[in-house]
C-alpha cells in the first residue's frame, strides 16, 4: 500500500492506495474511527463491495443508503433522502459518512456530509478510475441543478480517502476510458513525461494490468494534491484541473446528462480546448494530434457529433467557471504546460465548435 498526504495544515489527509484495502480491517478501522457510520453507495456497487467494508466495520453502529445509480439522480431530492436516513437513524455530530462508489456518490455523500449538521467527517471509498484520480480527492462536493452540473455545492475535505484499486476489475471498459481522460488531463497541463508513458502503457492500462493502473492513480493522486494544497478554493492554479471541463460540462447538459458520460465529454472538450489552442497559435498540430490520438486509443469519443455550435457556446456561458469578467478557458501551451485564459472571441469558439462538434 502506499500514502500520500493532501496537506492542508489541520484539515491535511491521507490517501490511501492499493489493493485488497476495502477488506483490510486494520486499515478500515483506523481510517474511519467514528462509532456511528453511514455507508453511502449504488445500486451497482452495493453488490459488489458493501459486504466487504461492512465486515471491516464490524465493530460500528454501521447504516446503509443505497441511492439508485447515475448521474440523473445527483440531485437535491436525493441529498434530502440521505438525509432523512441520518435524522430517522438519529445520527450525531461525530458521526462519519462513507461515500463507496464513484464520484455521483461521492460527490452527493460529500455534500450531504457538509450539510448535515453544518458538517460531519466524511471518508471517500472510490470505485471508479475516475474517483480514484480524481473526484475523491481535493473537497469539491456537490450536486447538479437541471440546467446546470455541479451548480450547488461545497468545498468539503474528507477526512481520508481509501483507494482500492482492486475494484477496477469489475469496472465496465466504458467507465474505465472515461476515468483514463482525466488521466490524461493531468498530464497535458502538468506533466509531459506521465503523458509519454500513458502513450507507451495503453495496452496495459486496457488490460487492467495492476502495476499500470497503481502507477496512474499514484501519480493523478500526487500532482493534484499538490494543486490542491496549493490552491484549496480555486482561486488560481487549482482551475488547471479544469482542462476540458467547460467544454464538457456543456456537451453532458445538453446530452441530458446521459449521452456521455462525464469522462467522455472531458475527452471530446480536451480535444476542443486543443483545438483552440492550436487557433491560438499556442500549441503545435502535431501535439493536438497526439492528443486526439492518446484518447482515440483509450476507447473514447474525440468528437460531439450533431450538436449546433451555438447551443454548445450558450451552455458554456452558463458553466460556473464564468466570472462577472466572462468565461476563462483552460489552454495548452505544449503538453505538460496548461495555462488559463480569458476564452477567446466568440467567433473563434464558434469555427472550432463547428469543424470539431458539429459535423
Ligand atoms: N468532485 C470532484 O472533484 C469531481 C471531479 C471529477 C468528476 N466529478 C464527478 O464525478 C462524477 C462521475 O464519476 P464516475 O465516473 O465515477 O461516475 P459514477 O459514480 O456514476 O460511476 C460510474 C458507474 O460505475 C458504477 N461503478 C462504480 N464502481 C464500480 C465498480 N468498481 N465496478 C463496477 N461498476 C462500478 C457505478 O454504479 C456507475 O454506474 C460526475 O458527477 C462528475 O461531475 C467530481
Amino acid at each position: 500500500m502506499d500514502t500520500l498526504e493532501v496537506a492542508l495544515g489541520a484539515r491535511s489527509y491521507p490517501i490511501h492506495i492499493g489493493a485488497g484495502l476495502i477488506g483490510d480491517r486494520e486499515l478500515v478501522g483506523k481510517t474511519i474511527t467514528a462509532e456511528q457510520v453511514l455507508i453511502v453507495t449504488d445500486t451497482t456497487v452495493a453488490p459488489l463491495y458493501l459486504d466487504a467494508l461492512q465486515r471491516s466495520l464490524a465493530e460500528r453502529t454501521c447504516r446503509t443508503h443505497v441511492l439508485a445509480e447515475g448521474e440523473q439522480h445527483k440531485t437535491l431530492a436525493t441529498l434530502a433522502e440521505i438525509v432523512d436516513t441520518l435524522v430517522a437513524e438519529n445520527f450525531h455530530r461525530d458521526a462519519c459518512i462513507v461515500a463507496l462508489g464513484g464520484g455521483v456518490v461521492g460527490d452527493i455523500a460529500g455534500f450531504t456530509a457538509a450539510c448535515y449538521q453544518r458538517g460531519i467527517d466524511f471518508v471517500q471509498v472510490p470505485t471508479t478510475l475516475l474517483a480514484q484520480v480524481d473526484s475523491s480527492v481535493g473537497g469539491k462536493t456537490a450536486v447538479n441543478h437541471p440546467r446546470a452540473k455541479n451548480m450547488i455545492g461545497a468545498f468539503y475535505q474528507p477526512t481520508a480517502v481509501i483507494a482500492d484499486i482492486g475494484t477496477l476489475t469489475t469496472l465496465p471498459p466504458r467507465e474505465l476510458a472515461a476515468g483514463l481522460a482525466e488521466v490524461v488531463k493531468y498530464g497535458l497541463i502538468l506533466d509531459a513525461k506521465f503523458f509519454g508513458w500513458l502513450e507507451d502503457h495503453v495496452e496495459a492500462l486496457l488490460a487492467l494490468d495492476a502495476d499500470a493502473l497503481g502507477h496512474v492513480v499514484r501519480r493523478s493522486c500526487e500532482l493534484k494534491a499538490m494543486i490542491v494544497a496549493e490552491d484549496e478554493r480555486e482561486r488560481g492554479r487549482r482551475a488547471l484541473l479544469n482542462l476540458g471541463h467547460t467544454f464538457g460540462h456543456a456537451l453532458e447538459s445538453l446530452g441530458g446528462y446521459g449521452r456521455w458520460l462525464h469522462g467522455e465529454a472531458v475527452a471530446i472538450g480536451t480535444v476542443l480546448a486543443a483545438c483552440t489552442s492550436v487557433e491560438l497559435g499556442k500549441l503545435t498540430v502535431s501535439d493536438a494530434e497526439r492528443i486526439e490520438a492518446l484518447l482515440d486509443r483509450f476507447g473514447l469519443p474525440t468528437r460531439a457529433n450533431g450538436l449546433s455550435e451555438r447551443a454548445i457556446l450558450e451552455a458554456m456561458a452558463i458553466d460556473k467557471k464564468a466570472t462577472a469578467a466572462g468565461l476563462n478557458l483552460v489552454l495548452l501551451d505544449a503538453i505538460g504546460t496548461g495555462i488559463i485564459e480569458a476564452a477567446p472571441p466568440d467567433e473563434l469558439l464558434l469555427s472550432v465548435l463547428a469543424d470539431l462538434a458539429a459535423n
